[in-house]
């Protein structure tokens, strides 16, 4: 058996250390002003199965429109990525039933390579790594449960294998666009010069779907954003009443980006136990829980340029919603 489970600090201390961050983040989050929890923190177990979910429904285009470009372009792309042995590293992989069309192909056409899934969900990585031995028993496996930036620095510390780094499913959009330079341009730094990089961005579209894909008609995103609430109360000691609090998400024109929130619903005061604090919520004050950026294509391009990549080819989707773009590391264009 090849598959391996690898934590990058002994699993305890880890453990530790993400439950600390955890309060830490929430309490900075509640005591600023406006009132916002990273989208990060989404994914317990209940989150990851709750995504899950949201992939699967009819509003939730993107993961459609990623299946598609993956089943139409494996082949190019993998002639593109070259056939000399690789890594290949998954930023946020999640479930990873995407990336299953691309390993699938990649291993029918012989290309030899280490899969190498990065994601900061622990129940994410384990599930994965299970489906994966029981599809590809021979492939190369190590699945590290860490933050990118951790997983980006342990990259840069490996052997000086060739890289190929997905990250796909609009991961990048939950970045603002400054905050999106600055994650690629720590990318660009751990990788080498002929590197690859296949990322998915959202196009702009009509804000019609673009809501709906927000608010589906089961009410499982509201459901997910809400999970946020009811893992403070779980790992957190909090006493948040999630029927007091409604989810609300919409298209800010001006950002470009869909963004949800959790709403009090009346004048509230939440305590937090290991916080030893209690929070102070007006009616109608929101939690912001996410933003979803949505790219034009001359974004993506600009956004390349600034951080020292060269576009190699844009793989879109027979609607035009997504695209996922593959970049090569280019160390002489630094900015
Ligand atoms: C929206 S899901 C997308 C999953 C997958 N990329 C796809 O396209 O289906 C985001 C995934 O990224 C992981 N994630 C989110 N923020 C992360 C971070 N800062 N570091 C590592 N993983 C993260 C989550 O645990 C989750 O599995």
């Amino acid at each position: 058996m090849t598959v391996q489970y690898k934590v990058l600090k002994p699993h305890d201390v880890q453990a530790a250390q993400s439950h600390q961050e955890f309060a830490l983040d929430v309490l900075l989050g509640l005591s600023k002003s406006p009132k916002a929890l990273s989208c990060k923190y989404f994914y317990d177990a209940e989150g990851n199965g709750l995504f899950q979910k949201i992939m699967e429904l009819p509003e939730y285009y993107l993961t459609e429109c990623e299946f598609e470009i993956f089943r139409d372009h494996r082949a190019g792309i993998a002639e593109l990525i070259g056939s000399s042995r690789f890594n290949l590293v998954e930023l946020g992989a999640g479930d990873g039933q995407k990336t299953r069309v691309l390993i699938e192909h990649f291993l029918g056409v012989g290309l030899v390579f280490r899969y190498v899934p990065i994601d900061i969900c622990e129940e994410a990585v384990e599930e994965l790594l299970q489906a994966l031995e029981h599809y590809f028993p021979a492939l190369q496996i190590e699945g590290l449960v860490s933050e990118y930036f951790v997983g980006l620095k342990w990259l840069s510390n490996q052997v000086r294998d060739r890289n190929v780094v997905l990250f796909l499913g609009s991961n990048i959009g939950n970045f603002s666009h400054s905050e999106a330079r600055v994650f690629l341009y720590s990318l660009w730094n751990a990788l080498n010069d002929g590197d690859c990089v296949l990322i998915g961005f959202d196009l702009k579209k009509d804000i019609r779907k673009l809501t709906m894909a927000y608010n589906d008609s089961q009410g499982i995103t509201a459901e997910f954003n809400l999970n946020l609430l009811r893992r403070i109360n779980r790992e957190l000691g909090g006493n948040f009443d999630l029927d007091q609090f409604k989810y609300y998400s919409a298209y800010n024109v001006y950002s470009g980006a869909m963004e949800s929130f959790l709403i009090s619903l009346k004048q509230q005061t939440v305590c937090i136990d290991m916080l030893n604090q209690s929070f102070s919520f007006d009616p109608w004050e929101p939690i912001h829980t996410e933003s979803s950026h949505k790219y034009l294509t001359s974004d993506i391009i600009e956004l390349a340029e600034e951080t020292g990549y060269e576009i190699t080819e844009q793989y879109y989707d027979s609607r035009r919603y997504f695209v996922d773009s593959l970049w090569q590391v280019r160390k002489s264009k630094a900015t």
